[in-house]
């Protein structure tokens, strides 16, 4: 089986590379990155205009399965992955039963395995995602979860989120937290600030995000643990994670599109579309995680994708739950804000979305070597289209992004050798 992808520009962050290459695709690996490559019998694909880069990781992504089909099954999530690039993701745990046990594990994996995408479930932190009772880590990780998270329902109690650094540590896996006091946030469903006051709700406050930060960054310090944040939508968040990285602490962050592009304000048209934990912010939070991401703070571009029924969503803002697809948007929306507008050059966008997070979680992904396996994304970098939630394989439609113009569009998704999406 031989694919011979022609006349595009190759850019592999991981290496360094930006060129005009072909690349020959031999049994589902990289065989060779080259000028003017020809093979006999090979499936050819004319990459004239393109940008083919590394398959996309995605290390925050909510597959709902089992226990929530009605809002995503992990072939409708995988079926959206590959429409927007993604290659391999990280599924989150808070599933029905939790992703607490080799049994689950196995169950998404074997689920995922005809979609051609690369899913890794994370492991639960706690029994039930209940806070209570450490999962039994060293199962989980020989079922071969990539990161152990309480994501969906993060937890509180600061003794057992050490012991679990603690043990995390000795296992080499990185815990990945979501930051908010539960206290502070409550089930609220907007920033504190003007959207909130104008509206008359109570509201999320940074500090609840922040404390949290400062406390896992103490925490990751005290025990030498590999400590991730998640989603980080602050700018005192981003500062305290800059600081804790100059004093040479084992922290490392991701953000999402929503936190790069929107403010609380959206909120106020948008209403539960908008609703996401943590919440949308301020402006100045805004450029904050866009300074971030320049300077190498910030370690990865997530989705955070989140699909909920458009009956949940349909609910007044503060009944509705909490979250917005991304998977088929991340891309464009990266380009359009953090490319097009000159912040990041492309090879720093791609790293954000490929090597990088495949480091942090040590996986051999994110890189087009010569003997990876051959996950690629094609796609026009200035290609502009408009989103529309109703092209979307997501069973999920709760974007705020509907009906915004976005420049950089996928057109060939390639998973170990073989084309798991084309355009059209
Ligand atoms: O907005 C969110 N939605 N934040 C989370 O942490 C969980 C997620 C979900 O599972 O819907
Ligand atoms: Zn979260």
């Amino acid at each position: 089986m031989l694919l011979l992808i022609q006349g595009g520009r190759v850019v592999d962050p991981a290496r360094s590379i930006d060129a005009d290459l072909d690349i020959l695709i031999e049994n589902g690996k990289i065989a060779w990155l080259g000028q003017h490559l020809e093979a006999e019998d090979a499936q050819m694909v004319d990459a004239s205009g393109l940008v083919v880069a590394p398959g996309l990781v995605d290390m925050h992504v909510h597959l709902r399965e089992p226990g929530f089909e009605a809002k995503e099954t992990v072939a409708t999530g995988c079926a959206a992955a590959a429409r927007g690039g993604v290659t391999t993701l990280v599924a989150m745990p808070n599933t029905r039963p939790a992703t607490d046990c080799p049994e689950i594990v196995k169950l998404v994996q074997s689920k995922a395995a005809p979609t051609g995408v690369n899913v890794l479930p994370a492991g639960a932190v706690t029994v039930g995602q209940r806070g209570q009772v450490l999962t039994d880590f060293d199962s989980l990780r020989a079922a071969g979860v990539p990161a152990l998270t309480d994501d969906g329902v993060p937890i509180q109690n600061q003794a057992l989120l050490r012991q679990a650094m603690l043990r995390a540590k000795e296992r080499n896996l990185p815990l990945l937290d979501h930051c908010e006091d539960r206290d502070m946030v409550q089930n609220y469903a907007l920033n504190e600030g003007k959207a909130s006051q104008t509206l008359g709700l109570p509201g999320r406050p940074a500090i609840a995000e922040e404390l949290q930060i400062m406390r896992d960054v103490m925490l990751a310090e005290e025990t030498g643990a590999h400590v991730h944040i998640c989603h980080i939508s602050t700018a005192k968040g981003v500062e305290i994670v800059r600081q804790a990285k100059v004093r040479g602490v084992r922290v490392t962050c991701e953000t999402c599109p929503q936190y790069f592009t929107l403010t609380e304000e959206e909120v106020l048209c948008q209403g539960a579309l908008a609703r996401v934990n943590p919440p949308l912010r301020t402006q100045a939070d805004v450029d904050a995680i866009r300074a971030g991401l320049a300077d190498g703070t910030i370690d990865a571009i997530v989705t955070d994708h989140a699909p909920h029924t458009a009956e949940e969503k349909a609910r007044p803002l503060p009944d509705a739950p909490s979250g917005m697809v991304g998977l088929e948007t991340s891309l464009a929306l990266a380009l359009t804000e953090l490319y097009h507008t000159g912040l990041l050059p492309m090879s720093r966008v791609l790293a954000l979305m490929t090597s990088s997070p495949a480091a942090l979680l040590g996986l051999n992904k994110g890189t087009l070597g010569e003997g990876c396996d051959a996950d690629l994304v094609l796609f026009d970098p200035n290609q502009e289209w408009t989103i529309d939630k109703n092209q979307f394989a997501s069973k999920g439609r709760n974007t705020p992004f509907h009906g915004r113009t976005v420049r950089g569009r996928v057109k060939y998704t390639i998973s170990r050798g073989i084309i798991i999406y084309q355009e059209g």
